[in-house]
């Protein structure tokens, strides 16, 4: 199974992949992870890509077609995938369908997770991660279990990361609205997209994509 979140930055694309990997066994490819570690890590990509995350706009195409060719390459025995941030322009999603037709694969279903812009930034600067796991939580909606514990790996190291204040955030959905939702479309016409209200509590966004998955 193949399937594509899509939605604006702090929708709750990264919470429902996490769960998704880990409740049915696909494997989360977020473009977002892989440029972070690459960051970290300061490989050639990582450096290339750090100006334009700061900045709040996208990496090239070219560079995150490329990081998403090599990890569906070396994941090529996984059950599926959940495309978390991946793609993000009409250049990326056409990229993809090569990729996938290459391959002898489909798309399945590419899930909208719709919120309005005025929650997106609440989620956003009250969201924090594991530094070890990057399990996600957030100050107000989702705390773990144990104060100051991570309920994953009981790590009590925590981080927040540069682009999630508010001026970068408002760039990142500027991004967004320009460059991204032009995929909204492009999928409803290959009858792939599937919109889930994303304002509900995170159990409920679960339910609804676990029943447009076939997963209950
Ligand atoms: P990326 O890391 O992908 O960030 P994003 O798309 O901006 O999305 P976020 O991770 O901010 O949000 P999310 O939807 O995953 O929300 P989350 O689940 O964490 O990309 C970062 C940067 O990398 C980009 O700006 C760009 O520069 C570059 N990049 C990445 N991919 C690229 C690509 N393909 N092309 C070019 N450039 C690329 O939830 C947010 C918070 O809300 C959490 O605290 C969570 O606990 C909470 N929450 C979740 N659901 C709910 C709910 N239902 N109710 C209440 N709270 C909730």
């Amino acid at each position: 199974m193949i399937i594509i979140l899509l939605g604006p930055p702090g929708a709750g694309k990264g919470t429902q992949a996490q769960r998704l990997q880990k409740e049915q066994g696909l494997v989360q490819l977020s473009t977002g992870d892989m440029l972070r570690e690459a960051v970290s890590a300061g490989t050639e990509v990582g450096l290339q890509a750090k100006k334009a995350m700061d900045a709040g706009e996208l990496v090239r195409d070219e560079v995150v077609v490329k990081i998403i060719e090599e990890r569906m390459d070396r994941e090529d025995e996984a059950t599926g995938f959940i495309l978390d941030g991946f793609p993000r322009t009409v250049a990326q999603a056409e990229a993809l369908d090569k990729m996938l037709a290459d391959k002898g694969k489909e798309l399945d279903k590419v899930i909208e997770v719709d919120v309005i812009e005025s929650a997106l930034i609440e989620r956003i600067t009250g969201r924090f991660n594991c530094a070890k796991c990057h399990a996600n939580y957030h100050e107000k909606f989702r705390q773990p279990r144990r104060e100051g514990v991570c309920d994953i790996c009981g790590s009590t190291e925590f981080e927040r990361r540069p682009d999630d204040n508010e001026e970068t955030v408002r760039r990142r959905l500027d991004a967004y609205r320009k460059q991204t939702a032009p995929l909204l479309p492009y999928y409803e016409k290959a009858g792939k997209l599937v919109k889930v209200d994303g304002m509900q509590p995170i159990e409920d966004v679960s339910y609804e994509i676990d029943r447009a998955l076939g997963f209950r």
